[in-house]
């Protein structure tokens, strides 16, 4: 049979290398996974409920590309509530997702000759968005510090932007570090960028999940309407809406409208009925918000307790995201040592190097779970981990 040949640097993009562990996991009983990044709660259902009355209502039909009227405005007061930005409603598109949202953006910004420089260790599906594009992926890791957390050197992404960057893409909080930029490096990009014409890529999807203030330094109120800024959010983290498929961007107006263009190509509009869920999230969320973030907050808490006295582990406590990145010391092959604590200690970890080379020596372990599991995951890890 003679085969029609794919794009090749389609071909060349790898799997996810948690997809792989989980693979591994398969016949092992009793297992408690904290690999994958998302919480263990059903979305509440007072979202829920406003999606259900939708389907009810019959809202089954095609809508606007930029999303509903409905929700584009309920956006619109979130941000107005929980930042203090006033955004107009033509900067804002909703997506089918966070990931739909970066791919559009790339999408819409890299192509063949470009490149993109991409602040890391982090999530890697926005490189491999860049590397399906065509474009070229520079990454500037965050410096490792000797108490585990993570420092940006700005000079670094500097002396990697050359004349055919067109983007850089920072993840602040980020996953899987928990590094979050300080309002300072995130004016200090923006300086950057503006005096080179290239675009920021904000990927603020963890920006609510913040311990001890209230969010994230966020684009949102930096950047100016005009200023080459594209910021990325989502509702799986923050509403508990992983399955929703359901995230916004806020993005200069002369963008929103090739953005409202990509998306008829690329899925139409988020599902009809799910953007009435996220209409309940943004108007009726905040109570919900701060409980969601508080059960994280003392989960951060427990998992720094346990495992920060552990001589080989070096853990920095986590202010943002839900995520512990921690070093092992001596382990070089963080994908064989997480299949070997799967067997081990029955707990699924994701292996740093599934964020990068600079991530190797390190495990990810999330936290958005309950206490009495994170209890029990912890009681089987700290042994094993010793
Ligand atoms: C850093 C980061 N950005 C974006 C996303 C995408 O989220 P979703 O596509 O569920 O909205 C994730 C999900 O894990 C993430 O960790």
């Amino acid at each position: 049979m003679t085969v029609a040949p794919i794009r090749r640097n389609i071909l060349a993009l790898t799997a996810s290398r948690i997809r792989e562990v989980t693979l591994a996991a398969r016949g092992i009983d009793d297992l408690i996974a904290l690999w994958f990044g998302e919480g263990d709660e059903v979305t509440p259902s007072f979202i829920r409920d406003a999606a259900v009355e939708a389907l009810a209502r019959g809202e089954t039909f095609y809508g606007p590309n930029r999303g509903t009227p409905e929700l584009r405005a309920a956006i619109q007061r979130y941000l107005r509530r929980t930042y203090g930005a006033e955004i107009d409603l033509d900067r804002i598109v909703v997506t089918a997702s966070g990931m739909n949202a970066l791919m559009i953006s790339v999408q819409c910004l890299v192509g063949h000759g470009d490149s993109a420089v991409v602040i890391g260790p982090v999530w890697p599906n926005a490189e491999n968005a860049i590397a399906a594009m065509g474009a070229e992926v520079r990454k500037v890791e965050l410096e490792p510090q000797p108490d585990g957390a993570w420092r940006l050197d700005l000079e670094r992404v500097i002396d990697a932007c050359d004349a055919t960057t067109k983007l850089i893409i920072v993840n602040s909080p980020g996953n899987p570090t928990g590094w979050m930029a300080s309002e300072a490096e995130l004016r200090a990009l923006l300086a950057h960028a503006r005096a080179r014409g290239i675009w920021i890529l904000s990927d603020e999807v963890y920006g609510r999940i913040t311990y001890g203030v209230p969010h994230a330094p966020s684009f949102v109120t930096l950047a100016e309407p005009g200023d080459a800024v594209v910021v990325v959010n989502s509702f799986s983290k923050t509403w508990s809406m992983t399955g929703w498929r359901l995230g916004w961007i806020v993005a200069p107006p002369e963008l929103t409208v090739v953005f409202e263009k990509m998306t008829e190509f690329n899925v139409s509009h988020a599902t009809t009925f799910a953007q009435a869920g996220g209409v309940a999230a943004l108007d009726q969320g905040d109570a919900y918000v701060a409980g969601l973030v508080k059960r994280y907050a003392e989960a951060a808490e427990l998992v720094y307790e346990r495992l920060s006295p552990l001589p080989r582990v070096r853990i920095p406590k986590p202010h943002s995201a839900f995520y512990a990145f921690f070093r092992v010391d001596g382990m070089t092959d963080s994908f064989a040592y997480a299949v070997e604590l799967m067997h081990r200690a029955k707990v699924g970890l994701a292996p740093g190097a599934a964020f990068g080379p600079a991530g190797e020596g390190h495990l990810r372990l999330c936290f958005a779970a309950s206490l009495s599991k994170l209890s029990r995951a912890l009681d089987r890890l700290v042994p094993a981990l010793g």
